[in-house]
């Protein structure tokens, strides 16, 4: 799982030619590698965005307004809500189960990293212009 991690960070996603070299260096096959690499939603087995957008909607941020934000986002960014990326390759919108930070309910997390509390469809605006520039 780390050299998936390691391959995704170089390549921006987990390319054929990346599950091939893991494959070498850990004595496993290719089909071996991407079981993994499929099974866990944090791996890309596509190009994503230069930015990952992630909405919870889980129960917490469901009842706090998630889809008001992700309905937001879709229509700002032109993209589903689904893993679809935008034309210019800027960003991708996906939904996220729950952040773990359900007090902060509806929140985001950018890149799988910095987590965005409390958000609403003016505020998720904002982001996506702070991200743009
Ligand atoms: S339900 Fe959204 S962070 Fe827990």
């Amino acid at each position: 799982m780390p050299l998936l991690r390691l391959a995704q960070e170089r390549d921006g996603w987990v390319t054929a030619e990346a599950m091939a070299e893991i494959g070498d260096i850990l004595g496993l096959s290719s089909a071996e590698v991407l079981a993994v690499a499929s099974f866990y939603s944090m791996y890309h087995l596509k190009p994503k965005g230069r930015h990952v957008i992630s909405v919870c909607h889980n129960l917490a941020c469901n009842l706090m307004g998630a889809e008001r934000v992700i309905e937001h986002l879709e229509d700002t960014l032109g993209v589903d809500s689904e893993g679809e990326t935008t034309a210019d390759g800027a960003f991708t919108l996906e939904r996220a189960e729950c952040l773990a930070a359900c007090d902060a309910a509806p929140c985001l997390q950018v890149d799988y990293d910095a987590l965005h509390a409390k958000m609403t469809p003016e505020s998720v605006e904002a982001l996506v212009e702070e991200l743009r520039t």
